[in-house]
């Protein structure tokens, strides 16, 4: 198709704008400014060790950890200040929260304050950056509470504390092969491929559908001694095959980047798997409610699959911490409800204690 046949992005928000007449432009303004620090980084992961940025911060110094306990990479700082110095200056935002950052980010004395708020991982993936393998941005918007738009007061961690229903956009960027930018603005799921040569974000992926049904499955099997019952049975019959309970034999992949997982299943369908474990009881999961599991979610729920703790739907949690981990499942619906169903089930809740593991089909 020749471009000219193609939207951009903007005009994809302009036309999606009409749908509200009394917009003000603002959350399309601020789509942009997000859309233009996803292009910024995806230079600067092109460029590898040529751009000099590979390897951990402030390495001399012996690195720097971020609040999540974490190595940060140079690239995972070099993103942040993307997001923040590229979507801080338009009036759009009343604040932001990052992987990367503790507190909230506040917009500076300087700028005008508008009515959303932006959480973002901006690197996510970011231990598969020095090997050259897939990486993305994640970011969801938020609307600021009333009384934050009202008062331009700074924004607290609490003001982020909205459960993922009510997003009013999510997506990520992923810098693959091709760099691409996946979105919802609550109307399904487009995809857009950046032209490099015109730097815009051209749609390529009118109508994402996450496929109901699927046999495929993501998850990092170097935790299975420390998976509830539930998992482990899931992976054991998906491991079965054909002969096994479920009769068919199933593929699994794990890229380590979720972001490359959830392009992968939006594509092709599958279901991916970080849940809660016993590996460390301090950490109810891996993964990051407010920046990963929940734009992640959004993005499933509206290509037509699911997402979950695998006890609850994901976006129905009340958020009570900015960086609190969270157990997920995500991808073709079908799988995804069979895996809350093995949650529910009185049986397998009874594997959980040891008196009745003897009696398990699926521990060894
Ligand atoms: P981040 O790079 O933002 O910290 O996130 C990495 C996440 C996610 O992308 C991936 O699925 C998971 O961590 C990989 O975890 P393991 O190293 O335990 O496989
Ligand atoms: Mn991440
Ligand atoms: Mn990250």
């Amino acid at each position: 198709m020749p471009f000219s046949q193609r939207s951009t992005l903007t005009q994809y928000l302009i036309e999606e704008r009409r749908r509200y007449p009394s917009a003000s432009g603002d959350f399309n303004a601020l789509v942009l400014d997000v859309a233009l620090a996803c292009k910024a980084i995806a230079r600067a992961v092109a460029f590898g060790e040529l751009g000099g940025a590979m390897g951990n911060h402030d390495a001399e110094a012996g690195g720097s950890i971020n609040v999540q306990g974490e190595t940060q990479k140079k690239l995972d700082v070099i993103s942040n200040q993307y997001f923040t110095r590229l979507t801080e200056w338009g009036g759009h935002l009343a604040g932001m929260a990052s992987e990367e950052m503790e507190a909230p980010y506040q917009i500076p004395a300087q700028q005008p304050r508008g009515k959303y708020l932006l959480v973002f991982d901006p690197l996510d993936g970011s231990s598969n950056i020095d090997v050259n393998v897939s990486v993305g941005s994640i970011f969801s918007i938020l609307r600021a509470p009333q009384d934050v738009i009202d008062s331009g007061r700074d924004v607290v961690g609490s003001d982020f504390f909205q459960p993922g229903t009510q997003q009013a956009a999510a997506g990520y960027a992923l810098y693959g092969p091709t760099t691409m930018l996946v979105l919802s603005v609550g109307n399904g799921v487009v995809g857009f491929t950046l032209d490099p040569n015109l730097g815009e974000f051209m749609l390529t992926h009118p109508d994402i559908q996450v496929a109901p049904d699927s046999a495929e499955f993501a998850i990092n099997a170097s935790n299975s001694r420390f998976w509830e019952a539930p998992v482990k049975r899931y992976v054991d019959e998906c491991l079965a095959g054909k002969p096994g309970p479920r009769g068919k034999d199933f593929n699994m992949r794990w890229i380590a980047s979720m972001v490359a997982e959830a392009h992968r299943i939006l594509m092709r369908g599958g279901v991916f798997l970080y849940p809660r474990d016993t590996k460390d009881p301090s950490k109810p999961g891996r993964l990051r409610l407010l920046y990963e599991a929940n734009p992640i979610g959004f993005l499933m729920e509206q290509a037509g699959g699911r997402a979950s703790t695998g006890r609850q739907p994901v976006l129905g949690v009340a958020p009570d911490g900015l960086h609190q981990r969270i157990g997920l499942v995500f991808g073709s619906r079908n799988e995804v409800e069979r895996i809350e169903r093995y949650h529910a089930e009185p049986a397998m809740k009874e594997l959980d204690n040891p008196l009745f593991a003897k009696r398990s089909l699926f521990r060894d």
